[in-house]
């Protein structure tokens, strides 16, 4: 069942391409429109909503993330993304417009799980982003939009993360849709570049031998760091995760602006520190602040390893190892620049003789709070 691959792991790795445009079927219109008749939240109460909360754990909190930078963006309705577990006791604020977005894979996650309860108790309208047809957390929510990432055997979280994003994706856009926000021909692109994203995550399956390569050649290290800006940083939180979880290696990830606040301390000769560079194009001032940060980190000794656009020369001095990505919207560039971080947990685990597919001390999914 596992397709030919060692791991189910990297069977989940090479089915995103397909995870992404499955989950995008049927849900954009002929004329770029998107249509999510499975929400079963009236347009009314939707165009009611004064604040959007993101809850989840693991890896499905960095995919909420980034969400928060996408509706934020498309609708300007404020949102905030926190920790399921620490939410539901820190007596949140809510009211019936408030609109609790909860992710989760396997839909039976307990900490989301009383998250959810919680807002519901307090009247808010919960959408849940769920993998598992039927599953507790769909059934307890007002409504749920499907992910169609298809079932994930491995405990490390790969293609549902990637059909969460696109997920996140088409409610911000919808939320946009419905409230007429920012609904001109930025949106409209960003849906056309949304529907090539499939196509996109292929290009870069087929470039990742150099990764593995890499990853081999790091095997004995103790620590990596990761650094991203703006949806780059829960990227490299979810790089860091993937390497802890998988590989046994002290691994963090960091908002690079908050290198000079502390962590640059931990910067030593050799050090690998994984960079998440964002477009050149678009926001240029957050790619010059990033550059600037890789320049900081390579004058300590820091072995960099970049990931960026392809055709981005700026960043090509200053990087030890190069991983070039497609170019995408900013927004849109975590579904790209993730799959070299899974690549490179994989490999690195594997490499370090790990069990890929069922980490130590971790179950596929957490039941108890
Ligand atoms: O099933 P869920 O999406 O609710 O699971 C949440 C986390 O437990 C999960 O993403 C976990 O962090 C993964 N093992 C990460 O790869």
């Amino acid at each position: 069942e596992k397709g030919g691959y060692d791991y189910f792991m990297l069977k989940e790795i090479a089915e995103q391409p397909k995870a992404v445009a499955d989950t995008l079927l049927g849900r954009i219109d002929a004329a770029g429109e998107l249509r999510l008749d499975e929400v079963r939240i009236p347009d009314s109460v939707l165009r009611e909503i004064e604040k959007v909360v993101i809850v989840a754990c693991g890896t499905a909190f960095h995919a909420g993330m980034i969400a928060k930078y996408a509706i934020e963006h498309w609708t300007r309705i404020p949102c905030e993304t926190e920790l399921a577990s620490e939410f539901r006791y820190r007596d949140p604020i809510m009211d019936s417009r408030t609109l609790v977005i909860a992710i989760s894979q396997s839909g039976e996650t307990m900490d989301t799980l009383m998250a959810l309860r919680h807002a519901r108790e307090q009247g808010a309208k919960v959408l849940a982003i769920c993998n598992t047809n039927g599953s507790t957390i769909p059934r307890e929510s007002d409504a749920v939009l499907y992910t169609h990432a298809g079932p994930e055997v491995a405990v490390a979280s790969t293609k549902a993360f990637l059909t969460q994003l696109v997920a996140c994706y088409l409610v911000a856009l919808y939320l946009g849709q419905v409230r007429g926000t920012k609904w001109g021909d930025e949106v409209l692109a960003v849906i056309k570049e949304l529907s090539a994203m499939g196509t996109h995550v292929e290009e870069v399956l087929t470039t990742m031998e150099p990764v593995r390569e890499l990853a081999r050649g790091l095997a004995d290290k103790n620590t990596v760091l990761f650094l991203g800006r703006h949806v780059g940083y829960p990227v490299a939180m979810e790089g860091a995760l993937k390497l802890k979880e998988l590989a046994y290696m002290h691994a963090e990830g960091f908002a690079a602006g908050e290198l000079k606040h502390g962590p640059i301390a931990l910067i030593e000769e050799d050090l690998p520190v994984v960079v998440v560079v964002p477009s050149p194009r678009g926001r240029s001032v957050l790619h010059d602040k990033i550059v600037s940060n890789i320049q900081e980190i390579r004058a300590r000794g820091a072995r960099t390893i970049v990931i960026a656009e392809e055709g981005d020369a700026t960043v090509r001095p200053y990087a030890d190892h190069l991983i070039e990505i497609p170019q995408t919207p900013t927004l849109l560039q975590p579904l790209v620049a993730t799959v070299p971080l899974q690549v490179f947990a994989c490999e690195l685990a594997t490499a370090r003789g790990n069990e890929v597919d069922q980490p130590r001390n971790l179950a596929k999914s957490v039941t108890v709070e």
